[in-house]
Order: structure tokens, then sequence, then C-alpha cells
């Protein structure tokens, strides 16, 4: 795979108006996520939903990207396209989730690492071989007394650079994804500060360890006051935080920034986008990957029944499209009301 195409992977998952739908739940989170609406996980019900979602018509205008969860890439529609080739179909860039989920770091009480490097090269030659174009990796940053260490955020920074390196040499575009959760009652302005800390030490490792900045992507939080916090910081301050933060740290050469939604409202997580875009222009695309924020909607929509999956599909195609328009900063609330 050349450079060159990595390049053009990496642009294409964050072109004009085109964000990337997070459907890579693992099978504890998606659990979760079925638990809330009454429906029992199950092999052919996971593959049932994310059939409906990725069988949306028209949906292709607004996603550029899907990631997969490993039991995903490997099953099919109900017509026996298998998923990635369905999505190449329809000009959607099939990617795939390759770590092993936050496990408790050591010597660190209440902190988190991300597992998943050993064999991962063998893993990424047949994720390619199954369709996949691009990868994942996620790591989690916890605010709380005294935490996060310096030890846990660089332990994380590392793992991500290698995680990287290794997506790159395979021929893959690493989705660089450190979040720095927003669960708790600090400020605005400390999250300003663990998430600068944060990017620092990734982009001092990837560069370290020789990654491409043109071609890769960010996955990070957006800048907001933890969700407990009695002063909640409203769209602009969110927006001028979050990009004068992402200025400082994350080098112009890296196509785009591709915002996690991180337990924010649907609306919110648009909202917030859009006010970034409106005060552009930005040296990287701004974008989407959203998990929650694209598919709470759908999710409630459908509640487990084939009956349903047209009105699911209706209202996942209506919130990419509001966070497609979020990427030119022409989303207004009153499109909120608007049928799809
Ligand atoms: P949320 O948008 O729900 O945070 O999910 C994005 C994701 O991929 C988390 O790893």
């Amino acid at each position: 795979m050349s450079t060159q195409a990595l390049k053009e992977t990496a642009r294409a998952l964050v072109a004009p108006g085109k964000g990337i739908l997070a459907a890579d739940e693992s099978s504890g989170t998606i659990k979760k996520r079925f638990d809330s609406i009454g429906v029992e996980s199950t092999e052919e019900s996971r593959r049932a939903y994310r059939d409906l979602l990725f069988t949306t018509p028209g949906v292709e205008e607004f996603i550029s990207g899907v990631i997969l969860f490993d039991e995903t890439i490997r099953q099919s529609s109900a017509d026996g396209t298998p998923f990635p080739k369905l999505l190449e179909g329809k000009g959607i860039i099939p990617g795939i989730k390759v770590d092993k989920g936050a496990k408790d770091l050591a010597n660190a009480p209440g902190e988190k690492i991300t597992e998943g490097l050993d064999g991962l090269r063998e893993r990424l030659e047949e994720y390619r071989s199954l369709g996949a174009r691009f990868t994942k990796w996620r790591a989690v940053i916890t605010i709380g007394a005294g935490i996060p260490s310096e030890y846990c955020i660089w332990a994380n920074a590392h793992a991500l650079a290698r995680f990287a390196a290794l997506s790159q040499e395979a021929g893959l575009v690493p989705i660089v994804e450190p979040e720095v959760l927003m669960d708790g009652d600090h400020t605005i302005d400390r999250s300003f500060d663990v998430t600068s800390r944060t990017l620092h030490a990734v982009f001092t490792e990837l560069r370290d360890q020789r990654v491409h900045f043109d071609q890769m992507l960010l996955k990070p939080n957006m800048v907001l006051s933890g969700y407990d916090c009695p002063e909640q910081a409203g769209p602009e301050e969110v927006a001028e935080r979050t990009l004068e933060c992402f200025r400082r740290h994350v080098p112009a050469a890296v196509p785009g920034i591709v915002f996690l939604s991180g337990g924010q409202s649907d609306e919110d997580a648009t909202v917030h986008l859009n006010a970034m875009n409106a005060i552009g222009p930005h040296p990287w695309q701004l974008s989407f990957s959203y998990g929650r924020a694209l598919q709470a909607p759908a999710l409630k929509a459908w509640g487990g029944r084939p009956e349903n999956v047209q009105a699911a599909q209706r209202a996942f195609y209506h919130r990419a499209k509001l966070n497609s328009a979020a990427r030119s900063g022409s989303y207004t609330p009153e499109m909120e009301k608007l049928a799809a």
C-alpha cells in the first residue's frame, strides 16, 4: 500500500460534509445499549441492528466511513453480502477497532491502560484481507482527585503510537483516540489542562515512533465542563477552548480531527461541532466519529422490532444529515424539527 493511498484514505474520511459512524461497540458495550431498549444482545440481534444502520438509504451522502467491531467485520447483510463489501459498494470506507479494551493500570488506582499490542501485526493483516482500510485504538484518561498521572498519560500515548506505526506499516490509516473522559464535576479549565497534557504526550510519542502525520486521523474528546460541574460552559466557550487546545498540539499535517461524542446528548454533540466549524477556517478538517450521538435516536426508534426498521433508518439518516450540516457551520436548531 503506497503512502499516497493512505493519504487519500485519510482525506476521504474527512471529505467535506461527511463524517464517520462508530459502530464498533464491544460485546459488553452493545449489551448495555440493548439493555436500555429492552433487547437481548445475541449475535443475530447485533447483526440485524448493524444491518439496519449500514443499509440506511442515502446515508452515504453524510457518512464517509464506519468503524466495525471484530464480530461485525465477519458478519453479512440479510442478503448474504459481507458488511465490508456492502459498505464499499455504497462508497463508505470500512474500518476496524483493533484494541482489546481498557484494563486497570498496575500501580495506578483508578487509571486505565489499553491492551491489544501483542499479535497486532498479524491481526492487522487479517483485517486488511477482510476489507478494512482504517483502524482505531482508544485510550482512556480519567479525571479525578490526583489523576491522571503522567505515568498513565505516557503509557497510553506510547501504546497509541505503537498501534499507529503498525497500522501504517500494514497499509491502514490509524485513528488515534486518546479519550479524556468528561465524567465528573471538574471545570472546563481542568478539561483543557488534562487534554493539553494528553495531546502533548500523544504527539511526542507519535513523532518519536516515526508515525506519518499526513496518514492518520486524531479522534479526541472536546474540551467541555465535567458533566456534573455546576457551571456548564456554553457552545461558544467549548468551541474556543477546544480549538485553542488543538492549535497548541496538533500538527497542521494531520488531515482531520474527528471528535467522539463521549456521552454528550446527540444535539449537544452537533451544536458543538457546528460552533467550531462556524469560526473556521482551521488547519485541519473538523469532523465527527460519533457512536452514541449518531445512533441514540435510531436505537430508540428500532426497539428490536423488525417493523420499526424504516423508522430507525429515518432517525439515523436525519441525525447524520444534521451532523453533516455541522461540518460547514450551517446547522440550526430549527433543523432538528424537520422530518428526514
Ligand atoms: P461515542 O461517540 O459514543 O463516544 O463513541 C465513539 C467511540 O468510538 C468511542 O470509542
